[in-house]
Parts: structure tokens; C-alpha cells; sequence
């Protein structure tokens, strides 16, 4: 075909040898270039490395939908009254004026990547992210899923408590078209006890191995009724307590089939959930804290080459301290304590009230920190190979970091949080700087899982293969391949995110934000964002 004709459609079109483009796929060329870095007698020895790579984007988006465990809660009933206040257009006055739907909060489709200059300007050409590669409009998406609680999902939104009173009375009406949630999974054992009076919608029975059969029948039903090519399976239901992680049990894929099968106590309903989305070949995404990815289910996820993601939304005071402490510590400032405080008042604070469910909020919130101490060893002693295990040698300096929750019913879904840094500065001094933020979680959870949904099916569209060291000699390259199943190109969007293991976890936003937005440049062919800007350094 005609490359004009092949190019037609595309918002952004790459004049260049790195990129090609036919009616199926969008393919470029990409060199990896890192450094190895040996230490030989307390001398850093680098080598420069290069690595050559092919990207392969198919440019159809199919029709997808958004399979919310949980769906009739405060994020499920929320984002499905935005998604439908956007498609259908529909204006709500509150006590400011008239209100428009929009989709703010979203990376993808409220930010915009620098592409580079125009040349008779010399200014920055700035366009939105959903423009780099094509991607599932949140319009588009089918909506779907289960909750333990049968509310219609009008009724949900009125219950949540969230939107404007104007506009729940406008978008009632195709909410009520929505129905109820599926009868969902669920083990008593797993969320607070005071969850009980919602599970008015569960599957009968205690039968696990039924139990997966039936959500994929649900999965499989859910895409056959809709004519969807493509579901994102996404938890955001209770937070669970962890699992404990059993041998024999659910540290492998056979092992964790095998403890459906026999109905084991610690299979959980997220990992359930989790294990039915892989086995169908559809991604899976954990928006809450627990453990649902015990290593059964990545190595089930690994040999079925199904994509999941995880875990726990990062929506407001994490997403902050994954900046601030970065910047404190890239400042050469050297943060002793952060404490976290946070009170709220809707259905989450009143399950996270009891003690395992806030475990594991607590655990996801206390990584964040983590890899920004470890990259800054002129500030944190390292740990000390050899120390005597347990002592604060053996685990290496680290800040004092605490966090709290509290659950008060006044404040509903507006959360209020404060965090204190109190920091080390110049010759002795000290600093504490305490923020303050209140915000109402379920509107900045919403576009997160917008953005992680739309994410994830690009991924599942996205193939590469390495090539040789002359791109043009690539007539005997390898097919090409799925990315790793282990999604952690999402990490901006999650406060403990989960990564292919044995390698390092990022938690700065930044970073995480540059990551992706080099990897989506990359698969058209354009370097990540450089903020070098040499000419405008030189003469
Ligand atoms: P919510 O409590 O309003 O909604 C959760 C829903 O899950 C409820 O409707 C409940 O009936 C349902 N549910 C519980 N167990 C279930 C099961 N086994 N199967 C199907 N449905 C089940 O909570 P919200 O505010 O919507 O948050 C949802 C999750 O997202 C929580 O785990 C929360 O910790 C997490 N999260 C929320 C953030 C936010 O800013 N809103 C940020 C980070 C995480």
C-alpha cells in the first residue's frame, strides 16, 4: 500500500527510516543504550552498551470493555456515572455554575508530551498522550462486573455519596440501564467482618474450583454479549488481608491450581479473580493493596503470557510523597522522618478500620520511599553485607516512616491527609515541612483506573524483538514477540508496583512518568523526551 494511505488516521505522523508504517502496525526501530558498570579497586569502570530493538503496534483498537470487581462501590459506581456524563454530554449546574464532564486526572487524556519544535517558531510542540499511539477512548469502553453488594448501579452512585446531586439525577437513568453487578466471590475471612451487611450478591456455594469456573463463564459471557475483542478484568473491590504465602499452596502455578481445586482457605477472591482473567487471556489489574499476586500467580501469568498489573492505585498522598521525597533526597536533603496521617469516611476507611485489611495499606504506602533512599548512599549508610541479621546494619539506614489511617464517617469520600518530613539540612540544621491535602478519593482514583485500562490494551498490542547492530540487516530477525506479562510500564498509576521479579521497583513519579513516555515515543520512533535542549545551550 501507498505510505501516505497507511499513515492516514494517525494524529502523529514519524517522517523517518526508524519508522514504518502499513495498514495493521505502526513499527519502528530503537536503540537501548545503557552502561555496565563494574567497581575494580574502588574505581567505577563503565561501559557503554547498546541494544537493538524493533517495536511492532497494531493500529486497530478493538472493542473493549472494563470488567470492575467491586463495581457497585464508590470507584465502580463513579467512574461509570463519568464515563457515561462524557458520552452521552451531559452539563449538571452546582452551586458554582455549570459544570462540564471531562476527563482531568487522566495521564492519558489530560497531559501532553513534548513531540519537539516548529521550526519556523522555534517553539514547543506539545500534543496529548492518547495521541502517540492509538489507544480505547474511555467513551468507548463496555462497563461491566461483579460486586457482593446487588445494588443497581444508580442506586451505587447514590450511595457512594461523590457526584453533584444534578448530575446523579441526569445520568440516573442510563446508570439504571447498567443493572446490578454480577454476583461476585466471597470469603468473609479476607475484609473487615463489617463489610458482611453489603453481601446481599454472592455465589452459592464454597466450592473454589466452581467458583473460578463461573467468573470464567462470567468473563466469557460478559465478551460474547457485547462483541468485545478485548476485557481489562480490574479488582477494585475491599482491600483484602495479605494471604500468607503457603509452599506447596500458591508458590506455584500447579501448586495454586491445585489449591482451587481442593478448595484451599488461603486462595483468596482477588487471586481467584486474578487466576480466572489469565486463564482467559485477559489482562487482570489489582487497584487495591493485598497481596492477590502470590507467585502462583505470576508463574501462571508467565507461561499463559497474560498480562496483569499491580498494586493499589497511587491517587493522592502517595503520588505526592513519591515526588516530595524524591526531591528532598535529590536535593542532597536527607529526610529522617515522614510520618503519614489520614482520616476519611467512606466505605474503604470503614473496611481499612480493621487491622489486616490496614496491614496491607499499610505495607503498599511504606515502600514508596524506598528506592530513593537506596539510590543516595551519601546520605544512607548501605546495608552492611555481614552485619548481624535483624540489626540496623544489616538493613541499612532508612527514614523513620510511619503511616495512619483513621476512619470518620462525617468526612465521607473526602479524605484528608498530612504528612510531616522532618529532614537533616547544612552543618547540623533541621527542617520540617508539613502538607495538608484533602480531596475527594473516588474522583482521583477514577481516571487512574481510566488510564491503567487503556494502558494495559495498548501493552497487549505492543510485540518487539531485538535486531542486530545494523538496522538495515534485519531480513533474519526473530518474530516478534508480547512484552513481559508483569505490566510495570503502569507503575505511574500504583502505589506498590509490581515488577518482573528480581528487578528494582521504581516509585518516582518522574521517573516512572519519563519510562513510559519514552517507551511510547519509542514505538513510533522518536527519542524519549530530552530536556538537554542543546540548542539552546550553544551558539
Ligand atoms: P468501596 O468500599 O466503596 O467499594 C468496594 C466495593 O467492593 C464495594 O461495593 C463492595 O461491596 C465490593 N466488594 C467487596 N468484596 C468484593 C468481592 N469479593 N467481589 C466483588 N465485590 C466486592 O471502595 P472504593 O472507595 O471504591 O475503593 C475500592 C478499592 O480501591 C479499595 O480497596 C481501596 O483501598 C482501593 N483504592 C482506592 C483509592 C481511592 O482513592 N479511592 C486509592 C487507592 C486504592
Amino acid at each position: 500500500i501507498h505510505p501516505t494511505a497507511a499513515r492516514r488516521g494517525n494524529p502523529i505522523v514519524v517522517q523517518s527510516d526508524l519508522t514504518s508504517y502499513s495498514n495493521d502496525f505502526i513499527t519502528s526501530k530503537f536503540t537501548n543504550r545503557g552502561a555496565d558498570v563494574s567497581v575494580v579497586e574502588g574505581q567505577y569502570i563503565v561501559t557503554p552498551t547498546t541494544k537493538h530493538y524493533e517495536f511492532q503496534t497494531a493500529r486497530k483498537v478493538p472493542k473493549t470493555g472494563l470488567m470492575m470487581v467491586g463495581w457497585g462501590g464508590n470507584n465502580g459506581s463513579t467512574l461509570s456515572a463519568t464515563i457515561l456524563a462524557n458520552r452521552h454530554n451531559i452539563i449538571w449546574h452546582t452551586k458554582n455554575g455549570i459544570q462540564q464532564p471531562n476527563y482531568i486526572g487522566s495521564l492519558l487524556r489530560a497531559s501532553t508530551v513534548r513531540l519537539g519544535t516548529d521550526p519556523s517558531t522555534g517553539k514547543d510542540i506539545y500534543v496529548p498522550i492518547s495521541d502517540v499511539l492509538p489507544m480505547v477512548h474511555p467513551n468507548d469502553l463496555v462497563l461491566g462486573g461483579w460486586d457482593i453488594s446487588g445494588l443497581r448501579m444508580d442506586e451505587a452512585m447514590r450511595r457512594a455519596h461523590v457526584l453533584d446531586y444534578d448530575l446523579q439525577r441526569q445520568v440516573a437513568p442510563y446508570m439504571a440501564e447498567l443493572g446490578k453487578p454480577l454476583p461476585s466471590i466471597y470469603y468473609p475471612d479476607f475484609i473487615a467482618a463489617n463489610q458482611e451487611a453489603r453481601a446481599d450478591n454472592v455465589v452459592p456455594g464454597t466450592d473454589k474450583q466452581a467458583h473460578l469456573e463461573h467468573l470464567r463463564a462470567d468473563i466469557r459471557r460478559f465478551k460474547e454479549q457485547h462483541g468485545l475483542e478485548r476485557v481489562v478484568v480490574f479488582w477494585t473491590a475491599n482491600t483484602e488481608r495479605y494471604s500468607d504465602i503457603i509452599p506447596g499452596v500458591n508458590d506455584t502455578a500447579d501448586n495454586l491450581l491445585n489449591a482451587i481445586k481442593t478448595s484451599h482457605s488461603e486462595v483468596s477472591p482477588s487471586t481467584l479473580f486474578a487466576v480466572a482473567a489469565i486463564l482467559e487471556g485477559e489482562p487482570f489489574i489489582n487497584g487495591a493493596p493485598q497481596n492477590t499476586f502470590v507467585p502462583g500467580v505470576i508463574e501462571l501469568a508467565e507461561r499463559t503470557g497474560s498480562f496483569i498489573g499491580g498494586d493499589d492505585l497511587k491517587s493522592g498522598q502517595t503520588k505526592l510523597k513519591s515526588v516530595f521525597a524524591e526531591f528532598l533526597v535529590n536535593a542532597g536533603i536527607k529526610p529522617l522522618s515522614i510520618a503519614s496521617y489520614n482520616h476519611l469516611g467512606n466505605n474503604d476507611g470503614h473496611n481499612l478500620s480493621a487491622e489486616p485489611q490496614f496491614k496491607s495499606k499499610e505495607i503498599s504506602k511504606s515502600s514508596v520511599v524506598d528506592d530513593m533512599v537506596a539510590a543516595n548512599h551519601l546520605l544512607y549508610k548501605p546495608a552492611q553485607p555481614g552485619a548481624p541479621v535483624g540489626s540496623k546494619d544489616a538493613k541499612g539506614e532508612h527514614p523513620d516512616h510511619i503511616v495512619v489511617i483513621k476512619y470518620v464517617p462525617a468526612v465521607g469520600d473526602s479524605k484528608r491527609a498530612i504528612d510531616e518530613y522532618y529532614s537533616e539540612i547544612f552543618c547540623g540544621g533541621r527542617s520540617t515541612i508539613n502538607i495538608f491535602n484533602e480531596c475527594e478519593d473516588s474522583l482521583l482514583a477514577t481516571p487512574l483506573i481510566l488510564d491503567l485500562t487503556i494502558l494495559a490494551e495498548l501493552l497487549t498490542r505492543v510485540k518487539y524483538r531485538e535486531t542486530s547492530a545494523t538496522p538495515a540487516l534485519t531480513t533474519k530477525a526473530a518474530e516478534f514477540k508480547p512484552l513481559y506479562p508483569v505490566l510495570s510500564l503502569l507503575s505511574y498509576m500504583l502505589k506498590a508496583p509490581l515488577v518482573k521479579p528480581g528487578t528494582d521497583v521504581v516509585n518516582s513519579l518522574n521517573r516512572q512518568r519519563n519510562a513510559l513516555e519514552t517507551f511510547l515515543k519509542a514505538c513510533i520512533g522518536l527519542e524519549g523526551s530530552s530536556d538537554l535542549l542543546l540548542e539552546t545551550r550553544i551558539w
